[in-house]
């Protein structure tokens, strides 16, 4: 096979920085299963990984990108074929194994998924890491009993990517959605995702006491620190959190009283590592129940060559919905 575009990231003198280079299949890491990539996805971690703001790869040089979809041009693995249609999130994609940022991608079949019929390979990158952190901090929370009658649900980070994706679905379910955001210019677009009330973060009142007023059934949190602590004092009684980021801080100070005297259940997502069966079975209700029906006005396309310019967008704060890379040109 000729030699094909990657965006790949190099350290030097300890500084990680990315840059497009040309790369063969022998120069890969090994994988049972070569996908000609077709769409990738930029995450607030693919950010942090090109631009070394954050140590999250584990491995130089490594292709970015924690997502792709794409078909498959070789296999040897009997579950998957040539002409496959596939998607890959998380594993050890884009931080320890070269990931989706190239126009071949070579992984393990134990992280391929099979593109879900009613999706097509440009929904499963406007979903992408994002979405399935989405659909899966959602199911979790029903798994603990959140219905749409016990209460609002408050999403923190509301203009983020997989925010902004929480907020469709929660929307459509029938669930009553606080948005909270620091962009003071977007309560319209967060109310045309589905809000139904937006609160702004410099006007919170988050208190200090360990219990404060009661006001969320359910909560879902792209920002951790303050902010995540202020939420475990303002759950009502029974009331279920899912903990799936760190935009805003990676401490969480708070006491014991909200778990045991309002029984509040904090859950920790981790999209990456979830085991294939709930992985599938997570895929198979984006496509379905819990498909975002105002997907196409959540996500935007970026040319594979204009990738660079997302990450400094997404790092400070400034970055609204999901942003799908065009690897392939549609045709
Ligand atoms: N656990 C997992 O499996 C998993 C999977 C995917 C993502 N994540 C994590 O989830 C978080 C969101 O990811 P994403 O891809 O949606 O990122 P994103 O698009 O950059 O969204 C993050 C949002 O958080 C808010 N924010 C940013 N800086 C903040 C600050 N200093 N204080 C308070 N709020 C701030 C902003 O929303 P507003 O301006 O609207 O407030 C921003 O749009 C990240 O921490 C990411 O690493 C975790």
């Amino acid at each position: 096979m000729a030699a094909f575009t990657a965006y790949r990231i190099f350290e030097n003198d300890g500084k990680s920085a990315g840059r497009f280079v040309e790369l063969t299949l022998d120069d890969l890491d090994p994988g049972e299963v070569v996908i000609q990539a077709h769409y990738s996805s930029v995450n607030y971690k693919d950010a942090l990984a090109a631009t070394g703001a954050g140590k999250v790869i584990r491995r130089f040089p490594c292709v970015g990108g924690i997502d792709v979809s794409g078909v498959v041009a070789s296999s040897s693995d009997a579950r998957f074929k040539a002409g496959d249609k596939v998607l890959v999130t998380g594993y050890d994609m884009g931080v320890a194994h070269d990931g989706g940022y190239a126009e071949y991608v070579r992984v393990p079949a134990d992280w391929v998924v099979p593109l879900p019929q009613k999706l097509t390979l440009f929904d499963a990158m406007a979903l992408g890491t994002a979405g399935f952190t989405a659909a899966l901090s959602i199911h979790r929370l029903e798994q603990n009993e959140l219905r749409p009658e016990n209460g609002k649900v408050l999403v923190t980070g509301a203009t983020g990517g997989v925010s902004s994706v929480v907020i469709v679905m929660l929307a459509q379910l029938g669930y009553h959605v606080v948005a909270l955001t620091g962009k003071d210019s977007e309560h319209d677009y967060l109310k045309s995702l589905g809000a139904s009330e937006i609160l702004s973060r410099k006007d919170v009142q988050m208190g200090s006491r360990p219990l404060e007023k009661a006001q969320w059934a359910g909560a879902l949190d792209a920002v951790g620190g303050e902010t995540l602590a202020w939420l475990t004092r303002t759950m009502q009684q029974n009331g279920v959190m899912a903990s799936f980021g760190n935009a805003g801080g990676i401490e969480l100070h708070t006491t014991v009283l909200p778990f045991i005297l309002r029984g509040v259940r904090l859950i920790g997502i981790d999209s990456a590592a979830t085991a294939m069966t709930l992985r599938r079975q997570i895929w198979q209700r984006l496509a379905s129940d819990l498909y975002p029906r105002l997907l196409a006005q959540v996500a935007h396309t970026v040319p594979f060559a204009g990738l660079q310019q997302v990450f400094p967008q997404l790092l400070q704060g400034k970055q609204r919905g999901r942003s799908v890379v065009e690897i392939k040109a549609p045709g």
